[in-house]
């Protein structure tokens, strides 16, 4: 008899093994937050410098108290309208959360995400699960099942993959800072600014990005093998043109409704035909191109509004020089 795969994944989680999880981001590399062992082997298998911090996944805002330090009003009416969902919001930590979880800093980035199977896990646990992106370090995150099984397999590390078929969104959550004077967002995600402006009725336009702090503003994440080129939807034709005639093989990420005819060693095209299409699939382009082994991705960065910065931050981090970013 195959036990069933929630109560497989709980059992590795209370043994003190990780777990990839499906969200409707990305995939995450769980472990319970509350055993530091398992934390820790965390940082191992990814390779993450031990200063990043976590983020605490939870079953529901209910879960909040035991995790953050007097829960201040505005991020219980978040919780109450985005949980389940692609907002993680930066609190004052509880003294009993471990600072392997939160870097040694005074506060604790908490979501709900929203996903069944991961929701009925982290209720059957009854604990929170700390996960960063199921991925190596500065690789592409993965958003089915089968990126993290190709990323870890050979190297070992992750004791369960829970199959939640394809995320939903695509790219990471949305980070809002409520532990400074006033609200900043730390990485733009899948919950607009626009919208999150409209809710908390104050406008996030100062919001400042602290280096260190979010590893995913390293100027280079999220990145394929390929070199990522981006162009001006009007300059994609000569972009094209000019990672061709250099000889490459090249992958292009199309502007919403524009259809390109293959030409040469062009190998693939991406065409979304909207802004949630291009952030559900850039990742598994990003990876299809890489498979392809196109020497060249050449996207066309979109109009920066609503999902559209989300996208275009990962765009530009995935294009930023190798020489100048992690290795
Ligand atoms: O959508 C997501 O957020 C995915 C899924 C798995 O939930 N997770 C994710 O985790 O993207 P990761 O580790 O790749 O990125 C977490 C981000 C990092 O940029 C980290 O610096 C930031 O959250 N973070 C965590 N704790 C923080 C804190 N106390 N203050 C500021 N930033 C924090
Ligand atoms: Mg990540």
């Amino acid at each position: 008899m195959v036990a069933d795969p929630i109560a497989q994944a709980v059992c590795v989680l209370r043994a003190g093994g990780l777990v990839a999880v499906p969200t409707e981001t990305v995939y995450g590399l769980a472990a319970d937050a509350r055993n530091e062992v398992a934390v820790s082997r965390i940082f191992q298998v990814k390779g993450r410098p031990a200063r990043h911090p976590l983020i605490v996944h939870l079953a529901d805002a209910a879960a909040l108290d035991a995790w953050v330090r007097e829960v201040p009003t505005i991020a219980r009416d978040l919780a109450r309208r985005f949980w389940p969902g692609p907002l993680t919001l930066v609190l004052r930590r509880d003294e009993s959360v471990s600072p392997l979880i939160t870097g040694g800093q005074d506060t604790i980035a908490v979501r709900v995400p929203r996903h069944p199977l991961t929701l009925d896990l982290l209720r059957q646990l009854d604990s929170g699960i700390a996960a960063p992106s199921a991925n190596p370090f500065g690789a592409v995150s993965p958003t089915r099942a089968e990126d993290v099984r190709e990323m870890f397999d050979k190297s070992g590390g992750v004791d369960y993959v829970l199959d939640g078929g394809d995320c939903a969104v695509g790219i990471e959550s949305t980070i809002l800072d409520l532990s400074g004077d006033r609200p900043a967002v730390l990485r733009p995600g899948g919950i607009t600014r626009e919208v999150l402006e409209e809710a908390i009725g104050c406008d996030l336009g100062g919001s400042h990005v602290s280096g260190p702090r979010v590893p995913g503003q390293h100027p280079r994440h999220y990145s394929p093998r390929a070199r990522v080129v981006l162009s001006k939807p009007e300059d994609l034709a000569a972009s094209i043109d000019a990672a061709l005639a250099r000889g490459s093989k090249v992958g292009v990420i199309v502007p919403d409704g524009l259809v390109l005819k293959p030409h040469g060693r062009m190998l693939a095209i991406a065409a979304p035909s909207s802004p949630e299409e291009l952030a559900r699939r850039l990742y598994r382009w990003f990876r299809d191109f890489d498979r392809a082994q196109c020497d060249v991705i050449v996207a066309a960065l979109p109009e920066e509004r609503g999902l559209g910065s989300a996208i275009a931050d990962r765009l530009r981090r995935a294009a930023a020089n190798k020489a100048s970013g992690l290795s």
